[in-house]
């Protein structure tokens, strides 16, 4: 279990590395995207630190996110060394604020229900205007972030481990996944429908979809991240995934002085 939390781990900070800057100051990753103020693209990570050392750890990381003008995050994940630094974050004021499960597919799919309105193809770098607009909407993202996010996608478009999904209800451009893969490890990243076509099978489709190419393509693991009790972790699960352990996201919010 800590081997495959561990792989899963420096997977998704393989990621990071196209998605953003990260500074490595040994006892943890800083990752940060200055045009992207989201703790996702904005967090320390992979803490490995002497007890006797985590507050200054702690006060570091405060400081760096504070000189870009960001709230400090802390995501952690079951390989978090020590065990309790959660509580270390707890005592200096940092709040639970998001919680995920890393689920893995488990070779089968069970229940999927495929929709002969819907059809999935792979795009390349230059669809991806309309892939970012369909992902913006399913996330519910500012349009005037369609800029940043493109062109963050578009970095990533160029590893030659990602490929991009787009799902088509009726012909209409209604949602988006990109899977990534690196090291022999795929993961399904940003699975996105728009609101007013979601419950037709349409993240059904994607998943399917990358599910055949990430085993076409000889990939020993596949998995997703899904927020904990989420309907799309139901889904998931639906689908054959299978939660393995949870990662955590700390952000800090002192409490107003007295
Ligand atoms: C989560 C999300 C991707 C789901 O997309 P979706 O296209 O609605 O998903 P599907 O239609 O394939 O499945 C949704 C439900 O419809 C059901 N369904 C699937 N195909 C269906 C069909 N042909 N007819 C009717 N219902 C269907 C599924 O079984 C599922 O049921 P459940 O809610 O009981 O689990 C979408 O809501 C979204 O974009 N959310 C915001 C972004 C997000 O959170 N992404 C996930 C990040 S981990």
């Amino acid at each position: 279990m800590e081997d495959l939390s561990g792989q899963i781990e420096e997977h998704m900070h393989s990621f990071h590395h196209l998605a953003g800057e990260v500074k490595d100051v040994g006892s943890a990753l800083l990752f940060s995207n200055r045009s992207l103020p989201s703790p996702t693209y904005n967090h320390a990570t992979r803490v490995r630190v002497a007890e006797s050392e985590a507050n200054k750890l702690i006060a570091d990381v405060i400081r760096y996110y504070q000189s870009m003008s960001f709230k400090a995050c802390f995501m952690l994940y079951p390989t978090t060394h020590p065990a309790a630094f959660a509580d270390s974050l707890l005592n200096a004021e940092f709040e639970l604020i998001d919680e995920e499960n890393a689920m893995i597919f488990k070779g089968k799919t069970v229940n999927a229900r495929l929709s002969s309105d819907v059809h999935v193809t792979e795009i390349d770098g230059r669809q991806l205007d309309v892939w970012t607009k369909v992902l913006m909407r399913g996330y519910s993202l500012p349009e005037n972030f369609q800029g940043i996010v493109q062109e963050m996608f578009t970095k990533v478009s160029r590893h030659n481990g990602s490929r991009f999904y787009q799902a088509y209800f009726q012909e209409k451009p209604v949602g988006s996944c990109l899977l990534y893969a690196f090291n022999d490890v795929a993961t399904i990243y940003t699975v996105a429908t728009v609101p007013e076509h979601s419950k037709k099978g349409v993240a059904t489709a994607l998943i399917n979809r990358v599910i055949v190419d990430s085993s076409k393509a000889g990939c020993s693991m596949l998995y997703l991240l899904a927020g904990k009790g989420s309907d799309a972790e139901r889904l998931y699960g639906k689908l054959g995934f299978k939660g393995v352990f949870s990662r955590k996201l700390y952000e800090l919010h002192p409490k107003k002085q007295e």
